[in-house]
């Protein structure tokens, strides 16, 4: 679904970041409880993605559709998919330890075959370790927001960014992104609709009943923010 006209301006950022010299998020500290700890340790080794070139035949054994969701935060939203979507192997890539920590004792928890995690930069693992025309889809539920103008650099979507991930995804794989910050969603529509090999199905959509609430989404909702999802599909070259 396709809805009609635009909310907002478009409005592509004059200048795109190069992808090298992108950093989207700040490492926070923070002591971690024994539990976290020792999902760090023991439990994040048995679902961690290698630092080589990811082969989805070798680490994914019996998955053809393998997405990838960047910013996983505290894994709510990845566990419910995960169980939602058994034949579907979810990629979550997060650099909070937190939320590293808590997804990983999640998935051992609920004993899910069909997550991995990746706890590092998603732009450094689009960049050196996806393949091309590899994933089925690519899931940014309420990317870090930077609201300060001058921190907008700083955001995801932006040309060599969302190049990058269109590139990562297969003929027909699905870019689906939200956010409640109202501005991002037109930097969002300005930046996807610019990309020549995406396609959008939904433009500032409700959120479709498949995809979780996530736990950011909840907090902007009390706080009276509204949802905008996204989705695009790569065509074929
Ligand atoms: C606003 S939070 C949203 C988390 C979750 N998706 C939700 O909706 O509750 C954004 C998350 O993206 C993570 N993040 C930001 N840039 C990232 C990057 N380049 N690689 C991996 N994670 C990133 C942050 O650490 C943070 O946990």
């Amino acid at each position: 679904m396709v809805s009609p006209g635009l909310r907002y301006a478009p409005r592509v950022p004059e200048q795109s970041i190069p992808i090298e010299r992108l950093h989207t998020f700040q490492r926070r500290g923070g002591r971690l409880g024994p539990q976290l700890q020792r999902a760090l340790q023991v439990e994040l080794p048995r679902y961690r993605m290698p630092d080589t070139r990811w082969d989805f035949t070798q680490v994914l054994p019996g998955y053809h559709e393998v997405v990838l969701e960047i910013g996983s935060g505290m894994g709510e939203a990845t566990l419910a998919m995960a169980g939602a979507e058994p034949d579907t192997a979810i990629i979550a890539v997060e650099v909070l330890d937190r939320g590293i920590a808590a997804l990983a004792r999640g998935v051992a928890a609920a004993g899910f075959d069909n997550v991995r995690i990746h706890p590092d930069d998603a732009v450094s693992a689009l960049a050196n370790l996806v393949p091309e025309n590899s994933l089925s889809g690519i899931r940014v539920w309420f990317p870090d927001p930077w609201p300060k103008a001058r921190h907008h650099k700083r955001r995801l979507f932006q040309p060599s960014a969302v190049a990058l991930m269109a590139s990562r995804l297969r003929a027909g794989g699905t870019l689906h992104a939200a956010t409640d910050v109202d501005d991002y969603a037109e930097q969002m529509v300005a930046v996807l609709g610019a990309e020549p090999t995406l396609r959008p199905v939904l433009l500032h959509g409700p959120r479709p009943t498949w995809r979780p609430v996530t736990k950011f989404e909840a907090a902007g909702a009390a706080a009276g923010r509204q949802s905008h999802d996204f989705v695009y599909v790569r065509g074929s070259d």
